[in-house]
This record gives structure tokens, sequence and C-alpha cells, in this order.
């Protein structure tokens, strides 16, 4: 801490990283350097492929991730008028996430690395997510409490440093970005749901439809959203509410649910000087002005990614990736190339397990 290497603005020519970003429905492939320049990227969602099923089917994205990746990380390398020759090292998301997508990105990365000679990175996904917002924010420093909110993660963790996080938080049964999906659904929305659910909700009235608030109060430190999910479905099947009345009165219990746990996790866990929020769900302009006001309260500065950099990319890879090379320093010879994908990979690995986490853990 406090080397001239780990302040990223030593180096005469900073590290160029390529990152690769296959763990979920977004193919994606960048290049990032260590002073928070995105040299070049490209993004492919599959949203079209696997919105006939309301959810992502995972043969389905490992097969789109494996035809698109190749010419994606062609087009990026040209565009950006790059060599593999000059990329300092590769990262890919190696887990946790939908494991075939996973395989396809670690082992393009796997080979890349091999040809060139340059390290391998494999970056944890959730990692990738809980450092964006200082690839963003060439300000924030450690520590700092993090909200990462998304569709298979829903989690408070303390971020101490790259490779030091302690989760606080995380969720028994669904993440929020899956309620706000499911609620979607429910609603006859279509898939993603997130944004559609929010849409609708800026026609309604939050306090129309009484919802309940999963854990609100609780002394465990965890989110819950299911009883939330099968209120919402009671709410539509009762017929006594208008669609966007139960659209905004579900965003408003899950907002409060948020801040709850966050109120919580501040009196056992803080003071902390920043809020950060990332994943998909921080796209959702009510859960940014919440935590923008809790931050206020707490005096704490409060910093959210760019929404490009909220949802899954891959220049949070890369950047993550500029961060390990930047703690370990000269010599680093990255991951072993039989680094193996992982479908689960938890942030914290001393924080106990919790039933029904899933890769949410
Ligand atoms: O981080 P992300 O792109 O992928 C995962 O790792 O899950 O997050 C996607 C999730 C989806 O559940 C989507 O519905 C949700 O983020 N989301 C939103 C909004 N935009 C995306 N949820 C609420 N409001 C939004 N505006
Ligand atoms: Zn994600």
């Amino acid at each position: 801490m406090g080397s001239a290497t780990h302040t990223l603005e030593a180096p005469l020519v900073p590290p160029l990283v390529l990152g690769i970003e296959s763990s979920c429905d977004e193919t994606a492939v960048a290049l990032v350097r260590g002073n928070r320049v995105i040299v070049a990227q490209a993004i492919a969602s599959q949203e079209a492929e696997h919105a006939p099923y309301g959810g992502v089917v995972p043969e389905i994205a490992a097969r789109a991730h494996a035809e698109r990746l190749a010419p994606m990380l062609e087009k990026v390398m040209a565009e950006a008028g790059v060599a593999l020759a000059d990329v300092d090292a590769i990262a890919a998301t190696a887990g946790p996430g939908l494991i075939g997508g996973v395989m396809v990105g670690l082992v393009s990365a796997k080979a890349l690395a091999m040809a060139s000679g340059k390290p391998l990175l494999a970056v944890n996904h959730l990692e990738g997510h809980a450092l964006s917002p200082r690839l963003a924010d060439g300000e924030l420093a450690f520590p700092y409490l993090l909200l990462l909110v998304s569709g298979g993660h829903c989690q408070i963790l303390a971020v101490e440093g790259v490779g030091q996080y302690r989760r606080l938080a995380t969720t028994i049964d669904d993440a929020l970005g899956e309620a706000f999906d499911k609620t979607a659904k429910i609603l006859g929305l279509g898939f993603p749901g997130g944004p559609a659910v929010e849409r609708l909700a800026l026609e309604g009235d939050p306090k129309a439809v009484p919802l309940p608030r999963p854990l609100k109060g609780a002394k465990e430190p965890h989110f819950s959203f299911a009883g939330l999910k099968s209120a919402v479905l009671r709410a539509v099947e009762s017929g006594a509410h208008a669609p966007a009345d139960i659209a905004a009165s579900f965003q408003q219990a899950a907002v409060e649910c948020l801040i709850d746990r966050l109120e919580l996790a501040l009196d056992t866990a803080g003071p902390f000087p920043a809020l950060v929020v990332a994943g998909g769900v921080a796209a959702n302009k009510t859960v940014r002005a919440a935590l923008e006001a809790l931050a206020a309260k707490h005096a704490m500065r409060f910093t959210a990614p760019p929404l490009a950099l909220c949802t899954d990319n891959a220049a949070m890879i890369a950047w993550a990736g500029c961060e390990r090379l930047a703690q370990e320093g000269e010599g680093f010879a990255g991951d072993p190339l039989d680094f193996l994908a992982r479908p689960r990979w938890p942030l914290d690995p001393a924080a106990e397990a919790v039933r029904g986490a899933g890769y949410k853990a």
C-alpha cells in the first residue's frame, strides 16, 4: 500500500490490458490502460436470443459467446490499432457465472496468453463489478462500502483493497435484478425486466399496493426478495391494481429493503468514507436517488459508475486486471494457464455460506 506502483500513476507507459467477459448474456471485449483510459471496447447483447424464454438459457448463451467472441476480439484490436504484442496482460472472467460461457472466454484468453507469452489474469466477475467504480472515478480510494446489485448478485461488501473484500450481506434467495426480472415477467413486460419495470413505475403510485419489505428491521444482515416477488404475483392475480401501481410499489419496497440493509451494514461495520453502487440494478434512477440520500445522511461520498460500466462489460474485467498488475508489480507471471473456470467463486471466502445464495454468494 502507498508504494509508487500502487497509485497507478507511476509507470511512464501505463500497462495495456485486454479484457474478456462472457459469464452471462453479454459477450464483451475491451482494451483498458492503467491510467483509466478505455482504449477500445465492444459489447454484444444476447437479449434477442433469450427473450422468447423470459430468462438466460445457458446453452444458448455459451453458443452465442463462442460464435461472437473471436470476431469481436479481432475488431477491437484492429480498431485500436493494437497487436497482441502491445498488450501487457490478458484478463478474462473465470467465474462466477454460467459455466459454458465462462469457459468460452477463459479458453480464448488462455490461447491468446499462450500464443503471446503474456500473463493470463483469471478475474472474478464480482471483483470486476467491485472495482469498476475506480475505473470511472480516479479519486475513489479504499476502503468503500459497496452495494453490488445485479441479476445474479445482491451483496454488500466492504472493499478494503484489491483482493480484500469483506462480505457483509448477501441474498438468501433471489438477487434484486432477478426480482426485477421476475416482476417484469409477472406483469408481462418482457426480458430483461429491470428497465421495463422502471419505465412502468414512472406512471404508478409507489404507495398504492401494500407489499412486504422482507427482512426489513431484521438483525441478520442479509437480503430476501422471494416473498416480495410472490406478493407481486398475488397483487397481479387479484386484479385489483393497475400494473403501473404494482411496478412502482414493487420498486419502492425493494429500495426500502436496500436502504434498511445498508443502514445495518453501516451500524455494524461503518463508518465508511464512501458509498458505491455497482451491477446492473445500479442503472435504476430510484435506487440511485435513495443511495445518494443515504450517503448524504451519513456524510459519505457517493459514486456510481456510468450506466455502461454498471451492467456487464469487459472494461471492468480489463480494469480489474490493471489493478492486479499494479498491485503485484514487476515480474508478475499471472495466473496458471490451467486455471479452471469456476461456476461459484465467492469474493470473500471467509464469509459463511448462506442457504439459497447460489452463485450469488
Ligand atoms: O450486472 P448485470 O448486467 O448482469 C449480471 O451480472 O446479472 O445486471 C443485469 C440485471 C438484470 O436483472 C436487469 O433486469 C437489471 O440488472 N437491471 C435493472 C435496470 N437495468 C438493468 N434493474 C432495475 N432497474 C434498471 N433500470
Ligand atoms: Zn454482472
